[in-house]
């Protein structure tokens, strides 16, 4: 069995943009979970972004001095030497302006000067009224920063500054720290590789009525699913996320469906589907549905067994599978088992894969409580071409995603791009 990289990483040096607007605040929580998740970070904020939050909060958060202009620290030579040593620089929020000197090359203050110097992954986060997003100048900087290989994060959709709302939020600060550890610890290994490829993942559990207060349903959150969504939209795809149930925010840039219960799931994914270079069956799909849910809640009659009739659900995996011509698209499935006295979790997931009959199967051990409602996850890859399997240790749910998604990379080039 092949072994994915270990996310263990040495301290890695991240340092965090900030410019001027109100969304200035979130980057104290995005400086608390780039900490959290290991990473040594340096605030750099622009003189405007001090105006929102003080240097003494971004000095005592991250544990370094904060500096904004060039003729501080000019032994040293600060704006070359930090963006020498970053080894990611996000920058969140990036206001219109922030977005329109980094594009023009301009280096009039410490952070647009180590944008110029630094030769490490950029990441940065938008956060603007729309008007200015949509504005035909914001649009072609952000076009031209994403043809140099900067990431710019499409900005979320709500709730803005005053009581309007539209696109232009800063996206989640989870979002963009998960983006950022992606960035980080794959840096070399980050292709824009899934570019032009149309990405279908479903996520979460579905609910089947039984009456208008009670459901069948299952303990998956949505979380292994969009942090799927998440990786292939970094790497270039194009992602739909059918979401069953959940309450988590799209990561920015994914198209979200929202459905309820299996059949509604089922028509998305057959509607969806015969576009898509690749399928991801993230979601824990109801087997049973009640066969009549009732209009008007069910009172108890004191009999027992409950009156509680079962119907079969469409195996949807399974029709994908003999519904597809040829290699296209990829499928991928997911199998949470337990070992019993038939066999071991790795016996019950061959059977699987063969049973479906899809191209990749991500095989969980759910007795070790594993999977749900956590945000880590350790996984065995089993592939119907025979390759081997892929062993991922226990680590966080996005790292799962990536090792997903070098393998649809790996079987994509078998299949047409659309
Ligand atoms: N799945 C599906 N349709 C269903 C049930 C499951 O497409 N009605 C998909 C899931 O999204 C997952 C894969 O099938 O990708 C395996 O799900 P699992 O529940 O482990 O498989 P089952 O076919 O239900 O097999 P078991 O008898 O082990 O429950």
């Amino acid at each position: 069995m092949t072994s994915a990289t270990s996310e263990a990483t040495p301290m890695l040096k991240v340092l965090l943009g900030v410019s001027g607007g109100v969304a200035a605040y979130k980057a104290c929580e995005i400086l608390r979970l780039l900490r959290s998740a290991g990473a040594d970070v340096t605030v750099v904020p622009t003189r405007a972004a001090l105006q929102f939050v003080g240097a003494a909060t971004f000095e005592a958060l991250s544990g370094h001095e904060v500096v904004t202009d060039v003729f501080t620290d000019v032994p040293n030579v600060a704006h070359v030497a930090t963006g020498q040593l970053a080894d990611l620089v996000v920058i969140a929020p990036a206001t219109a302006d922030l977005l329109s000197r980094a594009a023009a090359g301009r280096a009039d203050d410490l952070l647009t000067a180590t944008l110029l110097v630094t030769r490490a992954p950029v990441l940065m986060a938008p956060a603007m009224h729309t008007e200015m997003w949509t504005h035909p100048a914001t649009v072609a900087n952000v076009r031209l920063l994403r043809e140099r290989g900067t990431f710019v994060l499409d900005p979320a959709v709500g709730r803005l500054t005053g009581a309007d709302s539209g696109v232009g939020r800063l996206p989640e600060p989870d979002h963009i720290v998960a983006m950022a550890m992606l960035l980080l610890r794959r840096r070399d290994a980050l292709p824009r590789d899934l570019v032009g490829r149309r990405i279908l993942v479903t996520a979460g559990g579905t609910r089947e009525p039984l009456d208008p207060v009670r459901y069948l349903g299952n303990r998956s959150s949505g979380k292994q699913g969009f942090a799927i969504a998440l990786a292939a939209v970094a790497r270039g795809a194009q992602v739909t996320l059918i979401a069953a149930n959940t309450s988590l925010v799209a990561p920015p840039g994914v198209q979200l469906v929202p459905v309820g219960d299996a059949r509604e799931l089922a028509s998305a994914v057959s509607e969806l589907a015969p576009a898509m270079d690749a399928v991801v069956m993230a979601a824990a799909i109801a087997d049973f549905r009640p066969k009549s849910p009732l209009a008007a809640k069910i009172k108890k009659n004191g009999t027992d067994p409950a009156p509680l009739e079962l119907l079969t659900n469409p195996d949807i995996l399974l029709g994908l599978v003999r519904a597809r011509r040829g290699s296209s698209p990829v499928i991928v499935g997911f199998a949470a088992e337990t070992g019993d006295e038939h066999g071991s979790v790795l016996d019950h997931g061959r059977a699987k894969l063969s049973r479906k009959g899809c191209d990749l199967l991500v095989v969980n051990d759910v007795q070790a409580g594993r999977g749900f409602e956590v945000d880590e996850n350790a996984a065995v890859i089993l592939a119907g071409d025979g390759a081997d399997p892929i062993d991922v240790p226990l680590g966080p749910k996005t790292a799962l995603a990536a090792v997903i998604c070098d393998q649809i990379s790996r079987l994509l080039p078998n299949v047409n791009a659309r």
